[in-house]
C-alpha cells in the first residue's frame, strides 16, 4: 500500500467523543485533511466485550485504509486503544498509529494532594493495558478509578434535539453519582484535586464537571498531547502535508455507521461544521 503525504489522516471513535480529539488535531495540523469515522451503530464500546471491540476496530482500520487511503490513523477512543492497539501495530507496521490512554502520568505531574480520580469506560478499566498503566504509577499517588457506565451514551443522546433534555438530566445525575462515589474533591490534604477524563466523550461534559467540582479541581484529557504526538510521527515519517493552503481550511469528511442526524448535530455544536461534511458509510461496515 502506498502512503502519500497528500492523503488524509484517519480518526475514529465509537461515536462522537473522538470529535474532541479531532478538534485538537485540526488546530495542531491545519494543513492536513481528515476523515473521521463514528461507529455509532455499535456504540457504546465501553459496555461491550473485548472481542467485539477488537473486531470493530480492525474492520474500521481496514475500511479507512482501503477506501480512504489514510496515511496515518488516530484511534480517538481509549476503549478501542486498550482492546486493539497492539494488534493494529502488528498488522500495519508501516502505518503511523496513535492511540489514547487515560492520562494518569500527566495527572501525576499536576496533582498536589496525590489523590487522583479517573473516569473511564468499563472496558477500559478492566483491560490489561489499563492494569499495566495503573501499576506503573500506583506507588506514587492514590487513584480512585471508576467505570462510568451509561455516561458516553447519555452524551451521544444529548446532541439529538428530541432527546437532549432527558439526556442532559441523565448526564447531571450520572456525574453527581460517579463523582460522589470517588470521594471528596478539593485541594485540602486527602482531597481529589485532579480528575482524569479517560474517555473522549467526557471532554464534552467538562463544563458540567467544573460546575460540580469547583474551580480548583484540574481536569486532564489527552486531545492536545495526542495531536502533538501525531504531528511528531508524521514529521518523522516525512508525511506532513507541505502543500500550501493559504490559510484555507482543509476539506474534512465525517462519517457514521449510525444516525446521520446525531453526527451532524454534534459536528455543528462542537466543531462548527456544516451538515454537508457528514455522511453515512456504506452498509458493508454497518
Ligand atoms: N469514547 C470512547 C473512549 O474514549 C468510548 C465510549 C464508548 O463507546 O463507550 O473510551
Amino acid at each position: 500500500m502506498i502512503i502519500d503525504s497528500q492523503h488524509p489522516i484517519g480518526v475514529f471513535d465509537s461515536g462522537i467523543g473522538g470529535l474532541s480529539v479531532l478538534q485538537a488535531l485540526q488546530t495542531e495540523l491545519p494543513n492536513e485533511r481528515f476523515v473521521y469515522l463514528a461507529d455509532n451503530a455499535h456504540a457504546p464500546y465501553g459496555e461491550k466485550s473485548e472481542t467485539f471491540i477488537r473486531q470493530r476496530t480492525h474492520a474500521i482500520a481496514e475500511y479507512l485504509l482501503t477506501q480512504h487511503h489514510i496515511k496515518a490513523l488516530v484511534v480517538a477512543c481509549n476503549t478501542a486503544t486498550a482492546a486493539a492497539i497492539h494488534e493494529l501495530r502488528a498488522l500495519h507496521p508501516a502505518l503511523p498509529l496513535v492511540g489514547l490512554e487515560p492520562a494518569l502520568k500527566p495527572a501525576l505531574a499536576q496533582s498536589q494532594t496525590r489523590h487522583i480520580g479517573v473516569m473511564a469506560t468499563r472496558a477500559t478499566v478492566v483491560s490489561d493495558k489499563f492494569a499495566r498503566l495503573l501499576a506503573s504509577v500506583q506507588s506514587e499517588a492514590h487513584f480512585e478509578v471508576l467505570a462510568c457506565n451509561g455516561l458516553a451514551s447519555a452524551i451521544e443522546h444529548s446532541t439529538l434535539p428530541d432527546q437532549a433534555q432527558a439526556a442532559q438530566a441523565q448526564i447531571a445525575h450520572l456525574l453527581q453519582t460517579y463523582t460522589q462515589a470517588m470521594g471528596r474533591f478539593g485541594c485540602a490534604p486527602g482531597d481529589i484535586d485532579t480528575l482524569v477524563l479517560g474517555c473522549t466523550h467526557y471532554v464534552f461534559v467538562e463544563q458540567d464537571l467544573r460546575q460540580l467540582l469547583g474551580p480548583h479541581v484540574q481536569l486532564v484529557s489527552t486531545g492536545r498531547p495526542v495531536a502533538r504526538q501525531t504531528h511528531r510521527l508524521l514529521a518523522a515519517a516525512d508525511l506532513l502535508n507541505s502543500g500550501k493552503t493559504d490559510g484555507a481550511a482543509q476539506p474534512i469528511r465525517l462519517m457514521t455507521t449510525g444516525d446521520l442526524q446525531g453526527l451532524q448535530a454534534a459536528a455543528q455544536r462542537w466543531l462548527g461544521l456544516p451538515p454537508e461534511v457528514c455522511e453515512a458509510v456504506p452498509a458493508l461496515l454497518s
